[in-house]
């Protein structure tokens, strides 16, 4: 049986699973959090312990390091998991396109192989064995283009493409988002058995209830605030665009991309072993002169 054991980021409002066999002991883990603060520059590692420690004492083998995207809210421990398993990380064949639209902002020009800093690339269909139980890909873009669902045991492990049902869905306006694609994407998650258990990776619960991880397809279909029945694709889509044209950057943007992009790798470091993050500066005032 595929049990789930859920981890929460408070920074960022994350959610993070270990997801295993309980026969075999197999095991993988969702949308990894490193936490990152943004005024002092350091880096905390205490949610990726706890699963850490999570796994040896149930005595668990991680297999599998799975991104749902390249995240814009939160750095990713992928690489850090990494380190202290045998696990390998798995992410969307679609991040080399993500890499390509943010990579210059940086200075950083893509290379072919980037896209290698991750150890598995998946698409739509591709599955995953942990244990005896299959791990199937779904491509479930919209949000960003290389978003992934993870569909396993009964439980799915959708990213951003769908929020608790009070919440709605999440914003499309990033290079390569698009909210027809994130409605159909919505409605192939919605085509799943009804029972079917939907963990998101975030949750902002609003006023009068507290975080709440997971709902289920028929809950989801019938009462997401932003797809549900009374809703065409059309009215989403002008809900969606509307609703996005308000929202500010996220506030770890770019420090999120630049490590999640790259295999949740750390920059490289500069001379005398310091690593930065950067930020591309705007300066929209014609009268300043810059040098
Ligand atoms: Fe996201």
């Amino acid at each position: 049986m595929i049990k789930v054991e859920p981890f929460y980021d408070e920074n960022t409002g994350t959610g993070s699973y270990v997801v295993y066999d309980d026969t075999s002991r197999a095991a993988l883990i969702i949308d990894a959090v490193l936490h990152f603060d943004v005024a002092s520059g350091r880096l905390e590692f205490d949610l990726a312990k706890q699963q850490l420690q999570f796994i040896k004492t149930q005595n668990l083998q991680l297999h599998y390091i799975c991104e749902t995207h390249a995240h814009a809210d939160h750095l990713s421990a992928a690489a850090y998991l990494r380190q202290h398993s045998q696990a390998r990380t798995v992410i969307s064949e679609g991040i080399g396109e993500v890499q390509q639209q943010f990579s210059m902002r940086f200075n950083k020009p893509v290379t072919e192989d980037q896209t290698q800093l991750y150890d598995i690339l998946v698409n739509d269909g591709d599955t995953l064995m942990l244990g005896k139980h299959t791990l199937k890909v779904m491509a479930t873009p919209g949000h960003t283009p290389d978003s992934v669902s993870y569909l396993i045991g009964g439980h799915i492990f959708v990213g951003d493409t769908l929020f608790m049902p009070d919440v709605g869905t999440a914003r499309c306006d990033f290079p390569g988002g698009d909210a027809h694609q994130l409605y159909q994407s919505i409605q192939r998650i919605h085509a799943l058995p009804d029972e079917t258990r939907i963990w998101v990776c975030h949750d902002y619960p609003l006023a009068g209830r507290s975080v709440q991880l997971y709902t289920n397809v028929k809950i989801s279909r019938n009462e997401n605030v932003h797809v549900n029945p009374t809703i065409n694709e059309a009215e989403f889509v002008a809900l969606r665009t509307q609703r996005d044209a308000t929202l500010k950057v996220p506030r770890l943007l770019y420090p999120a991309l630049q490590v999640n992009l790259w295999g949740a790798l750390l920059p490289d470091q500069e001379a005398g072993g310091q690593r930065f993050i950067k930020i591309p500066l705007i300066v929209d005032e014609d009268s300043y002169v810059t040098q």
